[in-house]
């Protein structure tokens, strides 16, 4: 038995690559969260950035300003925001797909919230007690344009030698087929990884194929995970998991932390590097450290 979860849950986790945590966040939490994401997208200029976050898989490309975004936060529309002639379709707070990438250690909100003991206690539970806090987001999939995120593995875009990237991904609203919950296969974290986003210097990354078995088919293959507001999902980093698009009139919000050890080896290639002023910290609020 760990600290936080019980050996049932580490179980579970171990044995489906995913951990269903309800009632894990206070509803006052989930207020504030969703109160700093309101005010950073209504403080932000659409006018002066465009960048779009393509979800397909396919076709995801990085831009310098997706790379630059690993020490900074940035606000990415979805790709339907924009109607033929470049005008946004919905409001400018209903137009954007996620706000990313370094929220935990530049707003304070989210820097609390993000760096606490329970956190890190169910971290170390699952095997990461000596985690890294790596990338933030907050992901809006946004009512009626919310984009699908193809079927993919974490460890794909944060990888370590060996793969120890874990997914905390906190339901801010209620997740809901309808909405566009994530879906992941139980037990597809044992299976290899399939693909690993290299960054090809500063202004692009593509992907490079490790191995060619394909990846489970949406939805057939994967399980729904409707969850309530409050709800910390965990996901292993091998784990294939997809969400589909949001035709719904409501949003489905959500805040998504990923770790890494640090005592794994973690690539100059990734796409995600953290400029020297902003260096990496643990999550169980050590100093902060030099760039992994
Ligand atoms: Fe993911």
């Amino acid at each position: 038995m760990g600290k936080v979860l019980s050996a049932d849950q580490i179980s579970a986790y171990e044995r489906d690559g995913f951990l269903v945590l309800p009632d894990f966040v206070s509803t006052a939490a989930c207020a504030a969260l969703r109160e700093r994401a309101t005010t950073i997208l209504r403080d932000f200029d659409p006018d002066a950035h465009r960048s779009v976050f393509t979800t397909n898989e396919q076709t995801r490309h990085a831009d310098a300003e997706f790379m630059a975004s690993a020490s900074t936060i940035h606000c990415f529309f979805e790709e339907e925001a924009f109607d033929d002639d470049g005008s946004l379709k919905q409001s400018k707070e209903l137009s954007i797909n996620k706000i990313g990438h370094a929220l935990h250690d530049l707003d304070p909100i989210f820097e609390e919230f993000s760096y606490s003991p329970e956190l890190a206690a169910v971290a170390a539970d699952i095997g990461l007690a000596d985690a890294l806090a790596l990338q933030s987001m907050y992901i809006c999939k946004q009512p009626r344009i919310g984009g699908e995120v193809g079927c993919h593995q974490d460890a794909t875009f944060l990888y370590t030698d060996p793969i120890t990237v874990t997914g905390f991904w906190f339901a801010l609203e209620d997740a809901t087929i309808e909405n566009g919950c994530l879906w992941a296969e139980p037990g597809g974290h044992r299976t290899s990884l399939r693909k690993k986003f290299v960054r090809r210097g500063d202004d692009a990354a593509t992907f490079d194929i490790v191995d060619e078995s394909p990846l489970p088919t949406p939805p057939q293959d994967l399980v729904p995970l409707e969850v309530t507001a409050g709800t910390l999902v965990v996901l292993h980093g091998l784990l294939p998991h997809w969400s589909d698009v949001n035709r719904s009139d409501r949003s489905r919000h959500a805040y998504s932390l990923h770790c890494i050890s640090e005592s794994a080896d973690y690539p100059l290639w990734n796409w995600l590097q953290r400029t020297p002023d902003l260096p990496l910290r643990r999550l169980d609020g050590g100093s902060r450290l030099v760039n992994a």
